[in-house]
C-alpha cells in the first residue's frame, strides 16, 4: 500500500508532505471558506472532512463549505450533525442537512451550478481559504488528477492559497485521461469557449496549479457511495414511453433525426429511468451533454445506442459500479468529464442545441416549474444545473409522477408554490398520464393541455373546475389568487391535498 500511494505522488518534492487526515484537518480554522471536490456523491474528499467533523464535535468551530454539489460518505449528515457548517453553497441532498437548512441553522445557497465558481471568481462570493480535493494522482508538473467528478475542483484548487490533497488509491488509475480540464479566459478579452461537440478535448486531462501551494497531502482508501436512485417502475416506464413517441414523432416531422440532439437528463430515479428507455427505441448514435452520468448512460453504451457522453461526474449503483469499473478502459475513448462550470455552460447549452430532461416536483396549469420546495418552503435538495439547461436547451422537457406521497398530493397544481423555472423556459411536460406539447400555446392553451394530458384521473375534475371559474374572472394567465395555493394550504394543515370531508 506504501508503494501504492508514493508511485502516486509523481512530484517526488511532494512526497514529504503526506500527513494524517488529523494533521490536515488541523489546518482548517474556524470561519474558513472550503472549497471541497465532490460532485452527485461521486469524488468527494472524504478523510480530512471527516476528521473534521470529529474535531468540530470537540472544538466547536463553523465553516462555510463549498462543493460541485451533493457529497457522498454522510458527509453532509455527519458535518451537519457536528455542527459544523455555517454555510452550504450551491447543492445538498442529505435529509439530516436538509433539516439543518430548513430550520434555518445552515445558510444554504441554492444556485445554479455553473455560476459558483464565475462568482468567486470576479469576487462575488467570500474567497476560498483551502481547497480540498480528491485525486487519483498527483503528476510530474503537480497537477492534480481528479477522481469520478470534476465538479468545481479545478477553480477551488486554481484560487485557493493551500490545497490539501487527498490521493484516494481505492479509486482506479485508469480515470487518468478521462478529464478535461478548461478554464475560461478573463474579461475583457474573454474568448468562446471552444467546445463544438459532446466530444470536443479543450483543457488538459489535470488540474494545473503551483506544487508549493500544495500544503498537505492525506491517502484515502475509502469507496464513493453508491448511487440512490431506484430502478425504473410502471409509471417512470410509462414517461419514458411517451417521450419515445414524442421523439418519433418529432423525427416523422423531420424537427430531429434518430440521433436526436446531445442529451442532458437530470439527476434522480426519474431522469435515470426515462433515459434508460431509450434502449427500446429506433434511436441511435445518441450523444449526452450532461452533468452526471448515472446507471442509463452505461446501459445505453452497452446496448450499443450511445456513442459518447460528457458530464462532470459518474455516480453508479453498486450493480453498475462493479461491472463498469473494473473494465473503465473499454468506456475511456468515449468518456469526458468536464467542470461543472463548463458541463453546464449556458454557451455551449445553446451552441450544441441540448434536449434537457429534468425533474420537477411539482407543475402548475401554465408550465411553471417548482423542483426544490415541499410546499413553497421546505428546501428538498436544490436547483442544481437544471436551470442551466432548461433556459437555454434546444428543448427543455420536464417530468415527475403525477401525484406523490400515496396519491395524497397533486404534482400538477394550479400554481406552483415555488418557481425555479418559469413558463418560458419549459417547453414539454410529461408525466406517466401524457406528454404536452407547450410550444407555440398561449397560457389558456397550455393549461387546457397540460390539465387534459398530464393530471392524475383523481385530480382532473377538481383542477378542470379551478381553471374554467378563473377564465371566467379573465386575464391572460387567469388565476383564482384567494384559491391558487389552497391545495398547498390543505396539504401543510391536514398531510393531504383532498378537499376535507
Ligand atoms: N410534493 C412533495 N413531495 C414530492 C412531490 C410533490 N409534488 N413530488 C415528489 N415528491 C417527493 C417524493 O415523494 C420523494 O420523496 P421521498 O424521498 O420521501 O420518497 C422525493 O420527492 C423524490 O421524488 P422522486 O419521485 O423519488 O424523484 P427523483 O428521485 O427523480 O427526484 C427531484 C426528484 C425533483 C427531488 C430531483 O430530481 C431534484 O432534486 N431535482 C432538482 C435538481 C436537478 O434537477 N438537478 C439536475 C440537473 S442536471
Amino acid at each position: 500500500m506504501a508503494e501504492d500511494y508514493l508511485s502516486r505522488i509523481r512530484n517526488h518534492a511532494l512526497r514529504d508532505r503526506v500527513v494524517s487526515a488529523d494533521e490536515a484537518a488541523a489546518l482548517i480554522k474556524d470561519g474558513m471558506v472550503l472549497g471541497m471536490s465532490g460532485f452527485t456523491r461521486a469524488g468527494e474528499a472524504k478523510a480530512v472532512p471527516m476528521a473534521l467533523a470529529e474535531r468540530a464535535k470537540r472544538d466547536p468551530l463553523k465553516v462555510t463549505l463549498m462543493t460541485g454539489a451533493s457529497l457522498g460518505n454522510d458527509l453532509d449528515k455527519t458535518l451537519a450533525e457536528a455542527h459544523a457548517l455555517s454555510r452550504r453553497i450551491p447543492f445538498q441532498s442529505d435529509p439530516a442537512l436538509r433539516r439543518e437548512i430548513n430550520a434555518g441553522e445552515v445558510m444554504f445557497i441554492d444556485q445554479h451550478l455553473s455560476e459558483t465558481v464565475e462568482q468567486l471568481r470576479t469576487h462575488q462570493l467570500p474567497a476560498v481559504d483551502i481547497a480540498i480535493i480528491e485525486a487519483v494522482a498527483i503528476n510530474e508538473q503537480g497537477g492534480i488528477i481528479p477522481t469520478t467528478s470534476v465538479g468545481n475542483s479545478a477553480s477551488f484548487a486554481i484560487l485557493a492559497p493551500k490545497v490539501i490533497v487527498e490521493i484516494n488509491t481505492s479509486q482506479p488509475l485508469t480515470l487518468e485521461g478521462m478529464h478535461d480540464i478548461y478554464i475560461p479566459t478573463y474579461r475583457p478579452a474573454r474568448m468562446p469557449v471552444p467546445v463544438v461537440a459532446p466530444q470536443s478535448r479543450v483543457g488538459l486531462p489535470y488540474i494545473p496549479i503551483p506544487p508549493e501551494k500544495i500544503a498537505a497531502i492525506v491517502i484515502s482508501q475509502k469507496h464513493d457511495s453508491a448511487s440512490n436512485i431506484l430502478e425504473p417502475d410502471e409509471e417512470t416506464r410509462a414517461i419514458a414511453g411517451h417521450l419515445v413517441e414524442f421523439f418519433k414523432s418529432e423525427v416523422a416531422a423531420g424537427r430531429l433525426t434518430n440521433q436526436l440532439q446531445p442529451l442532458q437528463a437530470g439527476i434522480g430515479t426519474i431522469a435515470n429511468a426515462v433515459l434508460h428507455g431509450m434502449i427500446d427505441s429506433p434511436f441511435h448514435d445518441l450523444t449526452m451533454y450532461s452533468e452526471v452520468l448515472q446507471d442509463s448512460t452505461f446501459d445505453l453504451f452497452d446496448a450499443g445506442k450511445m456513442v459518447f457522453a460528457s458530464g462532470s461526474s459518474m455516480t453508479l449503483s453498486p450493480a453498475k459500479s462493479a461491472s463498469v469499473m473494473p473494465r473503465l478502459d473499454e468506456y475511456k475513448s468515449r468518456l469526458m468529464l468536464r467542470p461543472q462550470e463548463i458541463s453546464n455552460h449556458p454557451e455551449i447549452v445553446r451552441r450544441l442545441g441540448i434536449i434537457a430532461i429534468n425533474t420537477a416536483l411539482e407543475f402548475d396549469i401554465y408550465g411553471n416549474v417548482n423542483s426544490t420546495h415541499v410546499m413553497g418552503t421546505q428546501m428538498m435538495n436544490g436547483i442544481g444545473g437544471s436551470g442551466d439547461f432548461a433556459r437555454n436547451a434546444f428543448m427543455s422537457i420536464f417530468v415527475t409522477k403525477s401525484v406523490a406521497k400515496g396519491g395524497r398530493i397533486s404534482s400538477v397544481v394550479p400554481m406552483v408554490s415555488h418557481v425555479d423555472h418559469t413558463e418560458h423556459d419549459v417547453d414539454i411536460l410529461v408525466t406517466e398520464q401524457g406528454l404536452a406539447d407547450l410550444r407555440g400555446l398561449a397560457p389558456r392553451e397550455r393549461a387546457r393541455l397540460v390539465i387534459a394530458n398530464c393530471v392524475h384521473p383523481e385530480w382532473r375534475g377538481q383542477i378542470s373546475d379551478y381553471f374554467e371559474r378563473a377564465v371566467a374572472r379573465g386575464g391572460h394567465t387567469p388565476h383564482l389568487l384567494e384559491e391558487a395555493l389552497s391545495w398547498h394550504d390543505r396539504l401543510r394543515r391536514t398531510g393531504s391535498m383532498q378537499p376535507e370531508a
